[in-house]
């Protein structure tokens, strides 16, 4: 038996979490992340294999990694991705979750949790068709509503993320907390981040934490909690001394950097430890020429070294293609 090893960046982090984005394609156009046309995506060839995944995630799960995300683009447009998930439940994992925008949900929420799927994050920024419409450029509202509802019917876990926009959803901020009570769904607020396609969408739709949770104090009683979960980039608040608990990432008002345990990999194989962070190896291409399990293990321990302390929006911003990265 392998003891159990662990993976610590420069700073003492213990990297635990690895996020694999399966595809860098999507069925939505979210404003926020890419524009309507002249994507640039991924070309096929370069694209991961899922033995080449399954791979990889065997050799970071050998180095210390505990959870796993599969992540997009939108993870369920990529085809058999069931077969993935079932492979990657085989190995010794804490957890092995799945953010998707809920378009397909319907559809695989029972393969999902047959695969060894036990929760699942969707993304869903407005329950209003005409609002959603205009954030994701498409008419899908309806997809992802009977997603929610088959996920919770095949006993799936979930969270809804809510990206807060002002004059976008601002107003619907309470709905969502009402609706996550009322289907007891996790839920989470994230502020909107720049990318390399908009930088300007901060400074023209940003609504900060503070704004987010007065918004839900002026109709709840919130309680801060202190107790948040290692690794978590969110913080946690109750609705009175209920069960209930909703999240906030305050990805540019508040950072939760020290409190990091990412590493990502995109769908070309390429690891990156920060959201904002350099491009760092290319596993695919190491596989390719035939690299051994040890020289991965000492490229994926190098870059996790180098893993920024924290990440620098000003300079960074514009690297960030969201939909490779996978958030
Ligand atoms: P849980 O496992 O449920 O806690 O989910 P998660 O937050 O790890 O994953 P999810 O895919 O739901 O990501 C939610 C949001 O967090 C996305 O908007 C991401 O862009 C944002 N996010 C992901 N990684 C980071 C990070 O390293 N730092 C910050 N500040 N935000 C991040
Ligand atoms: N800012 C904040 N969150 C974003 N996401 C995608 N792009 C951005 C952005 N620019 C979110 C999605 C999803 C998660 C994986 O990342 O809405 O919930
Ligand atoms: Fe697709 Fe997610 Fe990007 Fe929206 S944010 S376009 S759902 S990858």
């Amino acid at each position: 038996m392998e003891e159990n090893r662990k993976l610590q960046d420069g700073f003492g982090r213990t990297i635990d979490y690895l996020r694999i984005s399966v595809t860098d394609r999507c069925n939505l156009r979210c404003t926020y992340c890419m524009p309507e046309e002249g994507v640039g995506f991924i070309p096929h060839e370069e694209i991961l294999r899922y033995e080449e995944i399954i791979r990889l995630s065997e050799i970071f799960v050998g180095m210390g990694i505990r959870k796993i995300r599969v992540t997009g683009g939108e993870p369920l447009v990529r085809k058999n991705i069931l077969f993935l998930t079932k492979e990657l439940s085989a190995l010794p994992l804490d957890e092995l979750v799945i953010t998707t925008n809920g378009v397909l949900l319907e559809q695989y929420a029972e393969g999902l949790k047959k695969s060894g799927i036990r929760r699942v994050n969707v993304s869903l920024d407005s329950m209003n068709e005409k609002t959603f419409r205009s954030v994701t450029r498409r008419d899908r509202l309806a997809d992802v509503m009977r997603g929610i509802e088959a996920a919770r019917q095949a006993g799936l876990g979930l969270k809804i993320n809510v990206v807060a926009m002002r004059g976008i959803n601002d107003a619907e901020v309470t709905d969502f907390v009402r609706f996550a009570l009322e289907k007891k769904t996790g839920l989470r607020f994230i502020e909107v981040m720049p990318q390399y396609y908009d930088e300007e969408i901060v400074r023209k739709r940003f609504l900060g934490s503070e704004e987010i949770l007065a918004k839900i104090a002026a109709e709840y009683e919130v309680v801060p909690k202190d107790d948040v979960s290692e690794g978590s980039v969110e913080r946690l608040y109750s609705i009175g001394d209920g069960g209930f608990r909703f999240g906030v990432i305050s990805a540019i008002s508040d950072p939760f950097c020290k409190n990091c345990n990412r590493v990502r990999m995109m769908a070309n194989g390429v690891v990156k430890t920060c959201l904002f962070g350099p491009e760092g190896p290319n596993l695919k291409r190491m596989l390719l020429r035939g690299a051994e399990r040890g020289e991965i293990e000492r490229v994926i321990q190098r870059v996790v070294m180098e893993k920024p302390k924290k990440h620098t929006l000003d300079t960074n911003a514009g690297n960030l293609i969201m939909n490779r990265v996978g958030g």
